[in-house]
């Protein structure tokens, strides 16, 4: 540690000021050695570094200097981290820590995207995340937002953060992490810091040369280490510490070498909390049910509303927790804050507790250290990377114990030497190499959407520019020469599949190519939907013109859910999967599935009965979207809990999401025909109704990650006061079965609705809920629509419309209409108005863009703003233009302040239909004015069916 801090060091007075971004004891600042080393070398000054040091030496500090500098300085900070959890605990600390202090509470300047969601500390969802101040993502999600289409992107204004940058050399998830570092050091940067615990030196070194930037390196740990390994004949022990690296001592063997031993001594030694890793997740399960039998219990229930499997209570009752990737959402969250207020003195996890988090724990136990290899057949020790992250959950700074110990056991001398050559603190496992030749489908899309090359020539050199190639030059004479044949076939084929054009040797991306690699989808995933979908047009869109009616919705969701699951994603066409389904969903075969037998004919992939993975997943899925309760759900296929249904419904929810952004693009009547894809040429029925479709599988990709119908989605954007933020996925089907679910049951302010919600919810000791639910429907929306006005009119002001759109937000009835055509007015849009005198029943205007088929406009609003324009106002328009004679143009009603919620299925069944609120229309309209929306991309989005919001407008291609 170091009791002061460097004369140069180049922070702010604001920072110096903030205890969470300097650490003080007694007065003086007081930083680790790496901290102190990284001031001294200038990250607080821009310099552009790689940080090597231990696990908890304090890296994650240095990033928030670097983000703290960077948009003092006015520049923007991005955050990358390797994965979905670990994004999450960084994007609530940065807003903790600038939110206020830096960004004046403005929520909309820190972002986090990861493949659920993209959205903003107020919990909006956004579409322009590289518009934020600080954006924190996964390396995966970022390169997703880098390669649409537009010109190759300047990232000289970004400051960038990559943390666990070791991921480089990921054998399964390295390569987009490493094709992302080739296009920032391609693209520059205005600084980078990387920030890793498990690269050697020599790795660092390399890494540091290929990006360009100084290294920093100490071995040194700030709080002691012991390793210990148990075998029969001896204890062998490893410590590190301050000033002393891989001190090595051997003893008499130990008392306990069985995993219960072990942990009854860690507690009696009182190192609680325990932390057992374990290599599988049964292990976790079955471990958590032994040990907890012989503990004592208490009485603990699971606080009000929140779903907790029985035997994590159980186990929970007696101090014991387990922790994996099959935990629901609200379980995680119980465990961890249990394990945060020092109620739990063991807990079994798998990996999901290892790199970068943070918590209490006191000791570690290994339960095993080796995993099953599918290729060799045997059991294989874990990556010295992976073994030193887990170890180096203990031993962490702010936790209360002295030093951190870890125990695992070996037998036999091989065994013994396996453990000895894991426990070595003192040298780190080679990097691996992230880019393999068998895998360069994504890898080039990604390449030519981001416009980075024009050629195969250009192609090959940015792929020769890539560290595992500068790193495969080293290693042997012929280089990466065999790369090349590997390379040109992946450019043959997506230029077969529609992705790539090649004339005279210079290669373009398509329309469908940009959509395509903005997804993140493999190119084939794309086509197995395109033809299914279009195959099954007909029924389809048969199924969404069901409006309101439930059973078809879900009959709807039934065929995504199975299409998604047997999507290229999930398998190995077109390169590795991407997405693997839980081996328990369908390892004992099919279960009866109503759903499959009854819509077997519209499925993508038949007979349904092949794949037993499949077909019981996406029935799970489809009752989950229902809103069937846990019990149920987990009835479906034995041994499968909720948690593993909302992990699927996840990467469903993704590819959902995926695919129907790619048909909103490719289906745009804005592109020439020859540039679709060859399914979706032409302008027959088919085509239509797959257009049609895109906002239909949008919304039940969001059904997904929520778990409610459709017309109560609504209801999970309320927000409440207090800890218990967003409205349960019980309490609304519970309101729902009660028959409220408009948003004017709720708000509704009389007695009787207050009784009828109180029912409703089933509520004795949790009164109150009902009234915080009502003034939380009450102001829905507002919140967002007064936000995005301050926003919007910021915006507006700089291209001096300030009153053009402050009249859209504010005007209503006929002024309303004045404004919107004004605002197309200034646009060069010609809006001829159809309701002159004597024309009772006509729509409002006849909206011309470019040459493409005018559009026919109501403008509808309501006085108040708690109102909402109601469905059959909203599809007025449609008689209207019948009686014009207009019956073949799309139709657009703009509503302010907005349109009922409860409703959208019913505007997807109205077939020319697009709805849009005044705010979304307010986001276009600037669009248009600051250059980065197209006419085609506006008239586009204005007319696809279904209601359009901001969020699914084009990302704009350049800052
Ligand atoms: N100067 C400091 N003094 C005291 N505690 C600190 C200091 N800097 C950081 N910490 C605390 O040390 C703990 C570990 O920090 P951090 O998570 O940044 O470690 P890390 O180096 O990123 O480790 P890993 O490689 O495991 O991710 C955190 O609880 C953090 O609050
Ligand atoms: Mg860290």
């Amino acid at each position: 540690m170091q009791p002061t801090i460097p004369i140069d060091h180049g922070l702010s007075d604001k920072v110096l000021g903030k205890p969470e971004l300097l650490p003080v004891a007694s007065g003086m600042p007081l930083l680790t050695d790496i901290q102190f080393e990284a001031l001294e070398a200038g990250v607080a000054r821009g310099e552009s570094l790689l940080v090597s040091a231990p696990t908890s030496t304090g890296k994650t500090l240095i990033g928030w200097w670097t983000v703290a500098s960077a948009i003092e300085a006015g520049y923007t900070a991005v955050y990358l981290v390797s994965h979905r959890a670990l994004a999450k605990q960084k994007f609530e600390e940065a807003k903790r820590l600038f939110l206020g202090d830096f960004l004046a509470y403005d929520r909309s300047a820190i972002v986090c995207a990861t493949g659920d969601s993209v959205e903003d500390a107020a919990g909006r969802k956004t579409n322009a995340p590289l518009s934020s101040v600080i954006l924190v993502a996964t390396y995966e999600k970022f390169l997703g937002c880098l390669s649409v289409g537009g010109p190759p992107r300047d990232l000289t204004n970004i400051c960038f953060v990559c943390d666990e940058v070791q991921l480089v050399g990921d054998k399964h998830r390295g390569q987009n992490a490493e094709l992302l570092l080739t296009l920032m050091r391609r693209a520059g940067w205005r600084q980078f810091v990387g920030l890793s615990a498990v690269l050697s030196p020599g790795d660092a070194q390399a890494l540091a040369s290929w990006l360009g930037i100084g290294l920093i390196r100490n071995p040194n740990r700030e709080k002691a280490l012991t390793i210990e390994c148990r075998t029969p004949l001896a204890t062998l022990s490893v410590s590190a510490g301050p000033g002393f690296e891989g001190l090595q001592q051997q003893g008499p063997p130990s008392r306990s070498r069985d995993v219960m031993g072990v942990i009854g001594e860690l507690l009696q030694q009182q190192r609680n909390p325990v932390i057992v890793f374990c290599m599988k997740v049964d292990d976790t399960f079955d471990l958590a049910r032994t040990w907890a039998q012989s503990r004592p219990a208490i009485q603990i229930d699971a606080p009000a509303g929140v779903d907790v499997e029985q035997p994590l209570l159980d186990a929970l009752r007696r101090r014991t927790a387990y922790h994996n990737a099959e935990l629901t959402e609200d379980e995680r969250l119980f465990v961890e804050d249990r394990l945060a207020s020092g109620q739990v003195d063991v807990v079994f996890a798998t990996s999901t507790l290892a790199a970068g988090v943070n918590f209490p724990l006191g000791s570690a136990a290994f339960a095993s250290w080796k995993r099953w290899d599918f290729d060799r057949q045997m059991h294989v020790p874990i990556g010295r990377d992976e073994f030193q992250n887990m170890a180096g959950r203990v031993g962490r700074m702010g936790q209360a114990i002295a030093k951190g110990h870890v125990v695992l056991t070996a037998d036999g001398v091989q065994e013994s030497r396996q453990a000895q050559a894991l426990m070595d603190l003192t040298t780190q496992a080679p990097l691996g190499l992230g880019i393999t030749p068998e895998h360069f489908g994504t890898l080039t899309l990604q390449i030519f959407a981001g416009r980075l090359c024009t050629s195969r020539e250009d192609a090959f050199d940015l792929i020769g520019s890539t560290l595992t190639a500068s790193r495969e030059r080293e290693r042997n004479l012929a280089g990466i020469d065999h790369w090349r044949d590997k390379l040109f076939s992946q450019i043959d084929r997506l230029v077969d599949i529609g992705c790539l054009i090649e004339l005279h040797g210079q290669i373009t991306v398509t329309t469908f190519g940009v959509a395509v690699a903005h997804s993140g989808l493999k190119p084939e995933t794309a086509i197995f939907f395109i033809e299914g979908l279009k195959r099954s047009s007909a029924q389809l869109t048969q199924l969404i013109d069901r409006a309101g009616n439930g059973t078809s919705e879900d009959d709807f969701v039934f065929v995504l859910s199975h299409a998604a699951i047997r999507s290229p994603e999930f398998g190995i066409v077109g390169g590795k999967a991407t997405r693997i389904l839980n081996w328990r969903i369908g390892r004992n075969g099919p279960v009866p599935n109503p759903y499959a037998t009854r819509l077997n004919p519209i499925l993508f992939d038949q007979p349904w009965v092949a794949d037993a993975g499949a077909a019981n997943g996406a029935l799970q899925l489809t009752e989950w979207a229902a809103g069937t309760a846990r019990g149920q759900i987990e009835k479906i296929v034995a041994g499968v809990r909720l948690g593993t249904v909302q992990g699927v419904a996840r990467d469903v929810s993704w590819v959902l999401t995926g695919v129907s952004e790619i048909i909103s693009s490719v289906t745009s009547p804005t592109l020439a025909d020859e540039s679709k894809p060859i399914a979706l040429r032409g302008n027959g029925e088919d085509v239509q109704d797959v257009r049609r479709l895109a906002r239909a599988i949008r919304r039940q990709s969001i059904r997904l990650g929520v778990g409610v119908p459709s017309d109560v989605l609504w209801m999970s954007e309320l927000r409440l006061p207090g800890l218990q933020s967003r409205l349960r996925r019980d309490d609304i089907m519970s309101l729902r079965r009660g028959g409220l679910s408009r948003p004017m049951d709720l708000m509704d302010g009389s007695d009787q609705a207050d009784e009828r919600r109180r029912i409703a919810l089933g509520l004795q000791e949790r009164g109150g809920i009902a009234n915080l639910i009502r003034n939380a429907a009450r102001t829905w929306r507002q919140d967002d629509r007064n936000h995005s006005k301050t926003m919007h009119l910021r915006r507006a002001d700089r291209l001096m419309l300030r009153d053009q759109i402050a009249a859209l937000y504010e005007k209503r009835g006929t002024d309303l209409e004045q404004a919107f055509s004004i605002s197309l007015g200034g646009l060069g849009i010609p809006c001829q108005p159809l309701d002159v005198t004597g024309r009772q029943g006509f729509p409002d205007f006849l909206v011309s863009i470019e040459d493409f088929i005018p559009i026919v406009v109501e403008v509808k609003s309501k006085v108040s703003d708690q109102e909402t324009v109601p469905l059959n106002a909203a599809t007025e328009v449609l008689a209207a233009s019948e009686l014009a004679g207009l019956r073949n143009n799309p139709c657009l009603t703009l509503c302010s302040p907005g349109v009922d919620p409860s409703v959208p299925t019913f505007i997807e069944a109205a077939k020319r239909l697009c709805v849009i609120d005044v705010s979304d229309f307010c986001e276009a309209i600037l669009r248009l004015h600051e250059g980065t929306l197209t006419r085609g991309g506006f008239y586009n989005w204005l007319t696809t069916p279904g209601i359009a919001l901001a969020e699914a407008l084009p990302s704009p291609a350049t800052r």
